[in-house]
């Protein structure tokens, strides 16, 4: 079997990468209008969505085409992956008809195994266990925020200890947004605290993969002092897609709501990002939210961003 370059979880790259996708990601927001290199011209690349999706299906069609691609997109409806076609079979017919593929499913091993028979490059566009693609486009906004967001500055290396001395809290549920700060850290470098409930756990595999990479992060049950001197605060939904059944989770999960008593333990700079979409006054305060609003669109608008350039990266 040939293997290929994959973005499965954010373990597929390293730091400098990171860095360098900053870089690139600076340059093609600032010069969204022109169709940049055409790189993807002639490339067919397809999207397989097992997952309902606003931001990440049309931020990846609308990024293949300014790069002068042409996105296929399909649901398990309309496939027949729908109808039980093994993935493995799905993916080594497609692997004959497109170029590279984004693909949002339940388990990780599934998209392994799609990935493993496909051959050519595939995004992991949200599984059960990690998002990379939004986590990257979460560090790119905190980056641009706390920078300046210049490319001068992108290119400083003393730029990157701003996010080494960072520190971000996550607040809610031990999910894949959570475990994608987790994969993050060790990369990184920040200091990451999770403030989750008690009885809450983190997934062996994630644990696992963190300790290999020498991650390290806090787990706490306090809210408060999780929230302390925090540069960055952020959440996700308390129920996340495939769960809908688990709704006595939010009860646990309540007293973890952003309030004003979490943004005041924070630093006077702080600020709040969250993937979307957002359930007010469940996960985090209507008035919170609004109040960060501006952040938590302009991260919505960098994955499109971000995943230009990832796809530059990954299917040139
Ligand atoms: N944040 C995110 O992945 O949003 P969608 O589910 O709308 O793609
Ligand atoms: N944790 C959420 C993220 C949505 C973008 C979910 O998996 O549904």
């Amino acid at each position: 079997m040939k293997t290929s370059r994959n973005l499965l979880s954010i373990y597929d790259l390293k730091e400098n990468e990171i860095y360098n996708l900053f870089e690139r990601s600076a340059f093609l927001k600032a010069n969204r209008s022109s169709l940049c290199n055409n790189c993807l011209s002639g490339k067919k690349i397809g999207l397989i969505f097992e997952k309902s999706s606003t931001r990440t299906r049309v931020s990846f069609e609308v990024g293949v085409v300014e790069l002068g691609g042409y996105p296929i997109f399909m649901s398990p409806k309309d496939l027949q992956l729908g109808r039980g076609e093994p993935i493995k079979d799905t993916a080594r017919v497609l692997k004959r008809y497109i170029d590279g593929v984004i693909v949002r499913t339940f388990e990780q091993d599934r998209i392994e195994e799609f990935a493993r028979y496909f051959e050519k490059p595939v995004i992991n566009g949200l599984t059960d266990l990690y998002h990379p693609a939004q986590i990257l486009a979460d560090i790119f906004t905190v980056y641009e925020v706390k920078t300046g967001g210049d490319l001068k500055t992108f290119k400083d290396n003393n730029a990157r200890n701003i996010l080494k001395n960072l520190k971000i809290t996550y607040f809610g549920d031990a999910n894949n947004m959570a475990n994608s700060w987790i994969s993050l850290q060790p990369l990184l470098g920040f200091e990451l605290v999770l403030a989750i409930p008690e009885g809450f756990k983190v997934d062996e595999k994630v644990l696992n993969d963190s300790k290999k990479m020498g991650g390290n992060f806090v787990v706490s049950h306090d809210k408060t002092s999780a929230a302390r001197n925090a540069d960055v605060i952020t959440t996700d939904v308390f129920i996340s897609m495939g769960q809908e059944d688990n709704k006595e989770k939010i009860d646990r999960l309540k007293p973890f709501i952003i309030d004003d008593g979490v943004v005041n333990s924070a630093k006077n700079d702080v600020i709040f990002l969250h993937c979307l979409p957002v359930h007010r006054n469940e996960e985090v305060t209507e008035s919170v939210f609004e109040r960060f609003s501006p952040y938590v669109f302009e991260e919505a608008e960098n994955r499109l961003h971000v995943q230009k350039a990832i796809m530059e990266m990954l299917f040139k």
